[in-house]
């Protein structure tokens, strides 16, 4: 998968091939995480229930999901559902779990045809026996797939995820002064992926919402008005090529500005 694989996809004509020729392959994220939010503000404003964004949103996950494999990144990370969201009435989560079922059904083909590897991060054994079955089942048929991992974040907290791991240090018996950041990250449920380049969050809210608290210590973070629904190929592109505008200096310095070399 490549820029040129995503280009020769978007119909000619289309406003996302000029968006798509702006990008710079060789400063690809390697891994974008995004927050899927303004599902029930989408929803209230066409008087519709909350649950009609969330399967709206479906359609934006579907249409992510293939940019993301065809663009070639490394790794691509949806919030799903987090801890925090079983506050929500019965009925939403089960819409939620509902939704979540169905599309692993409907979408495992296109998992294997695009060589997307499918991973859940998150405290599965929270979640319903069936689900997890489908969840572990979706992880085994796609896990010798070579191309974009796509992690779903279900029942995920970012403090949850930060005590597992020192739980898991602690199990594996690693003493207090071999632990460093390294070493700590291998027992997150992200352990062996980079961390994310970019985050995107939609419908505007400033928040980092608990999401990979860890891991986007350094993360570029992109904010959108767009509710989730409307998030399409476009709106991903767009993100990625004011991602490539910034400069990343990780706590250090711009390099110096010469006369003549821009
Ligand atoms: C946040 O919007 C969205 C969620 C809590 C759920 C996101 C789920 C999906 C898009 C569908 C399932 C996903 C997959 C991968 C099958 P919100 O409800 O908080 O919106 P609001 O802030 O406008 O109320």
């Amino acid at each position: 998968m490549s820029l040129e694989q995503l280009l020769a996809w978007i119909p000619p004509g289309s406003a996302d091939l000029d968006l798509a020729r702006q990008i710079q392959p060789d400063r690809l994220p390697q891994h974008v995480a995004i927050i899927m939010d303004g599902n029930g503000r989408w929803a209230g404003r066409r008087h519709l229930p909350r649950v009609e964004g969330h399967r709206a949103g479906i359609q934006s996950v579907r249409d992510v999901l293939e940019t993301s494999a065809r663009l070639g990144l490394g790794v691509l990370t949806l919030f799903a559902f987090s801890v925090e969201n079983w506050k929500r009435p019965a009925s939403e989560v089960s819409t939620l779990m509902m939704l979540l079922r169905r599309y692993l059904r409907s979408e495992l083909a296109t998992l294997l045809e695009h060589d997307i590897r499918f991973k859940v991060v998150g405290r599965v054994d929270g979640l319903a026996p069936e689900i997890r079955a489908e969840l572990t089942d979706a992880e085994r048929r796609t896990a010798a797939n070579a191309g974009l991992l796509f992690n779903i974040a279900l029942n995920y907290g970012g403090r949850t995820e930060i005590v597992d791991a020192a739980r898991a240090a602690m199990a594996a018996g690693i003493a207090p002064e071999a632990l460093d950041e390294d070493r700590f990250a291998q027992f997150l449920y992200t352990a062996g992926q980079p961390d994310p380049d970019l985050l995107i969050r939609t419908s505007g809210e400033m928040r980092v919402s608990n999401f990979l608290l860890w891991q986007i210590a350094y993360s570029e973070i992109y904010v959108t008005e767009t509710y989730w629904p409307d998030f399409r190929r476009r709106d991903l592109l767009e993100a990625i090529v004011a991602y490539q505008k910034r400069d990343r200096r990780y706590g250090g310095i711009a390099p110096p500005v010469v006369a003549g070399v821009p």
